[in-house]
């Protein structure tokens, strides 16, 4: 209700990303490895009563816009709880959500009694091998169940997030795009970025945005829509509209001029950035008895040492030590 969570650029973090877990059922070769992560340990991950009160935090600090995030987030038990206590804040955070749709068949109904606005399913391929060769599991059936869920549940618009990847699905855009289209789920892809555990990422390998886009335009019409404000994707209308494909840039075209983001770990840490090389512990001083304003403040300096973008590309750009299912998407 004030002037909000500004940085030094004069960009105001309107959207909170909270990682609910770093665990994940999935094994995306391109986020972590088949034996998992070190997981954190419970003492160290925050409760639900902690979490509520550092999103109340910082909602009185102007954030409007709440998107749970894993790992996966479905893994954590207590999520619709979590969702009906995050609806009851004031003034109420819009809720959403970004999971890999396993478990979503169960859970969309719920979810959505509970306050859940909207989802965003990653789902990379609709070929059944493939998909078992990037997630390291035969789920491809839950997922899609999960999507039907989320759709039936008014969960939406319902997304889709695919990560575009050379040799593995980059040349299927198209068909990905035609399966999205004849069920309702709004498409983006996504040009992979340098946050998978294993550092192994390259930019020689990413598929581009404007890879993506020609691709599509082989078999469909694509004209810009408008209206992009601080979203990640640029869309564009679908054969004359009104569905739209996006297209995440991430890397060959930040969006970070009109980043309206700040992130919570599931440890407690504020993130000003995906690719952030620090964060502040909150945590540590909520344990300790920290008042609402003092968590605030902490929050408040975090923003302000928000860097003006990620730097990918750069001599000096460093690769967070935290991969991705740790950070939240
Ligand atoms: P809406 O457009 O509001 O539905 O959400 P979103 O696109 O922010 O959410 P989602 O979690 O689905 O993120 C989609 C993808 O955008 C992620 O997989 C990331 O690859 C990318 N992304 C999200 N946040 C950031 C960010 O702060 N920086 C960069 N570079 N990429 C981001
Ligand atoms: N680059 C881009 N997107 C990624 N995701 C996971 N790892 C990466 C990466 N290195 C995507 C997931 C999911 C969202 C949370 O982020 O596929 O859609
Ligand atoms: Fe799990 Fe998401 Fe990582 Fe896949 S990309 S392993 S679904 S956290």
């Amino acid at each position: 209700p004030d002037d909000g969570l500004v940085d030094t650029f004069g960009r105001v973090a309107r959207d909170l990303r909270v990682s609910v877990t770093d665990r994940c059922n999935l094994r995306c070769t391109y986020c972590m490895p088949a034996e998992g992560l070190p997981w954190l340990p419970k003492a160290e991950m925050l409760s639900d009563d902690e979490l509520i009160r550092l999103i109340g935090v910082f909602a009185g600090l102007g954030v409007r816009q709440v998107r749970l995030t894993g790992g996966e987030p479905l893994l954590r038990r207590s999520l619709v709880d979590l969702v009906r206590r995050i609806a009851e804040l004031e003034p109420r955070p819009t809720i959403a959500m970004t999971t890999n749709g396993l478990g979503l068949d169960r859970l969309a109904e719920p979810l959505r009694a509970a306050g859940l606005d909207r989802v965003n399913v990653s789902l990379d391929t609709i070929d059944p091998e493939e998909f078992v060769a990037l997630t390291r599991r035969d789920r491809l059936a839950d997922v899609e169940a999960g999507l039907r869920a989320a759709h039936r549940a008014g969960l939406t618009p319902v997304k889709v997030n695919a990560v575009a990847m050379r040799g593995i699905n980059d040349t299927d855009v198209a068909e990905l795009l035609a399966w999205c289209l004849a069920r309702g789920y709004e498409l983006r892809f996504i040009e992979q970025m340098p946050l998978d555990a294993g550092h192994h990422w390259q930019a020689s390998e990413m598929v581009t945005a404007g890879e993506i886009h020609d691709r599509l335009s082989a078999r469909f019409a694509l004209t810009p829509a408008p209206g992009r404000g601080s979203a990640p994707a640029e869309r564009f209308f679908i054969d004359g509209g009104p569905a739209t494909v996006g297209i995440i840039a991430s890397v060959s075209a930040p969006f970070c001029a009109a980043c309206d983001r700040v992130r919570l770990t599931a440890d407690g840490q504020v993130r000003n950035c995906l690719f952030a090389n620090a964060e502040s512990d909150l945590r540590t001083p909520l344990r300790a008895g920290a008042s609402d304003a003092e968590l605030a403040e902490l929050i408040r300096g975090e923003m302000w040492r928000k860097a003006r973008g990620h730097g990918i590309g750069s001599p000096d750009f460093h690769q967070p030590d935290r991969p991705m299912s740790a950070i939240g998407g």
